[in-house]
């Protein structure tokens, strides 16, 4: 048995005594026996502690948990539907892609060669050519220059072999950069990441249902649902690889033209993890539904292996 059934399992090892014996914080910096909650280590070894990637703090043995971790730090913060306006720098690893000076869909950078999006943006083939798009880096208003922005060509497309185009199932594009890129990565989370109850949605997409896209790139925040809730919701479109969030009133989501950008949640160490990528939905912010998200935590493994360099 990994732990006590007594607390939630991001309870455990998070250094409070939750359970009467203690037991949730027992055995917390050593090795315990693998199982689908733990978080194995480069040396096959596994780590009880929830989240222990890229936290600040050497949890493996061999401290692979806090190797490769220039991600996810944004400065301190100070449509997307019923959300504000984002801060220059706020949101780094958010790209524009773009045909034609013409915003078509987000990606998020996750190293400074690659980025994550939605492989519906590619869906008609004549834009799975990489010579058609540019790529936007540091950018938020789409008609203005940005100090920080970086304008980047793209070398490679690739969608994950899995993608239904008729179900948006396995909605995942890597693309790869000509140039690595200086902005911030957002953190990959290991398949065996826990997300926290809310997080964040970033996009130049309509302001509203059949709206035209935001000038200004916006944030909003989102509640994670269940997979029972999603279901609930849209019943058998739904499949492991997405993750619904949003709420039960609508007001808040994604909407048309957001597609492929981040939904980002943030971690126990501050950094930000790519939780999911905007993928559809039903309407925008409609009361009932939820925006749906390729739930990257069960595609990690993929995007680890074909980005090996
Ligand atoms: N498929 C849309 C796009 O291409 C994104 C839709 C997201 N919808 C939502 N209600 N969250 O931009």
């Amino acid at each position: 048995m990994l732990g006590p059934r007594c607390v939630d399992y991001s309870r455990v090892c998070d250094g409070h005594y939750d359970c009467s014996l203690g037991l949730d914080e027992a055995n917390c910096s050593r090795g315990v026996p693998c199982s689908e909650k733990t978080h194995v280590c480069a040396d096959g070894t596994c780590v009880k502690k929830p989240n222990p990637r890229c936290d600040f703090v050497d949890d493996c043995p061999d401290a692979s948990d806090e190797q490769d971790c220039d991600c996810g730090l944004a400065p301190p913060a100070g449509r997307i539907v019923g959300g504000t306006d984002a801060l220059e720098a706020e949101w780094p690893w958010q790209a524009s892609l773009q045909v034609k000076g013409q915003h078509v869909c987000g990606a998020a950078l996750v190293s400074s060669l690659w980025l994550l999006s939605a492989a519906h943006c590619f869906s008609d083939l004549r834009l799975l050519e990489p010579n058609l798009w540019t790529v936007y880096l540091g950018k938020v208003l789409l008609d203005q220059r940005s100090p920080l922005e970086e304008r980047r060509s793209l070398q490679h497309i690739l969608l994950h072999k899995y993608y239904q185009p008729d179900h948006y199932d396995y909605d995942l594009a890597l693309l790869r950069l000509k140039g690595p890129s200086l902005a911030q990565p957002a953190c990959l989370p290991p398949p065996t990441y826990l997300l926290p109850p809310v997080c964040w949605v970033t996009g130049w997409g309509a302001l509203h249902e059949g709206g035209r896209s935001s000038n200004a790139l916006q944030k909003v925040d989102v509640q994670l649902l269940s997979e029972e809730a999603c279901v609930g919701s849209y019943g058998a479109l739904i499949s492991p690889r997405m993750l619904c969030a949003g709420y039960a009133d609508g007001q808040k989501d994604a909407c048309q033209g957001d597609s492929g950008g981040p939904l980002v949640c943030q971690g126990s160490g501050g950094r930000w993890f790519l939780a999911g990528v905007v993928s559809w939905g039903q309407g925008c912010a409609r009361p009932g539904y939820y925006g749906v998200y390729t739930r990257v935590t069960s595609l990690s493994t993929w995007v680890w292996e074909h980005m090996a360099p």
